[in-house]
């Protein structure tokens, strides 16, 4: 397999939690007001899987290993896009994280906070996949040996093999600090 099978497989995965924000707009519309747990639960989706772990591995192993080529400057472009696309999903996902914050503290007025960050989620994703899956991922792979596609390969097994360990041993980290903070 060539190292963007699996990126491409877990498009397909962030594309169903994508139509889960999608849906949930019209649900939160509807009732006027938006459960926290259901927007934590969206947020860990997207920083957890489709930021850390995937986005996590093109840029860790992808884009690295792309930044060590010379590339063409329609591809050099196209990864600079990416990668700025990658920051603006983080910004944004801190924003509706924060509207909800707001939202959940009292203040009504910040649910249309939540509901237009979740709707420009939705339109985003969509548009920076295909841009990888249409557009990059395949011309990119020109750039490497067999050998060179294999290592990277072996590296994104690695990357995973690791990453649930890295997730709850942060996890524990935070809420210990967390813990110790109220005992002081
Ligand atoms: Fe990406
Ligand atoms: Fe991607």
């Amino acid at each position: 397999m060539m190292p963007i099978g699996p990126l491409m497989i877990e498009h397909r995965v962030i594309e169903k939690m994508i139509a889960l924000i999608a849906m949930a707009v019209p649900v939160i519309e509807k009732a006027g007001t938006v459960d926290g747990g259901l927007i934590d639960t969206l947020v860990d989706c997207i920083r957890t899987y489709a930021d850390r772990c995937h986005h996590g591995k093109e840029e860790e192993i992808l884009f690295r290993d792309l930044g060590r080529k010379k590339l063409v400057e329609e591809h050099r472009q196209i990864m600079n896009e990416l990668i700025e696309d990658h920051k603006w999903g983080r910004v944004k996902v801190s924003q509706l994280l924060q509207a909800k914050g707001e939202f959940v503290g009292g203040k009504q007025e910040a649910l249309a906070k939540v509901l237009t960050c979740l709707k420009e989620i939705a339109i985003f994703y969509p548009k920076h996949i295909e841009k990888e899956d249409k557009h990059f991922f395949l011309p990119c792979m020109d750039y490497f040996t067999e050998t060179e596609r294999d290592r990277m390969l072996e590296d994104e097994m690695d990357f995973d093999k690791g990453f649930i360990h890295k997730i709850y041993k942060e996890k524990t980290q935070q809420v210990r600090l967390a813990l110790s903070s109220q005992l002081t």
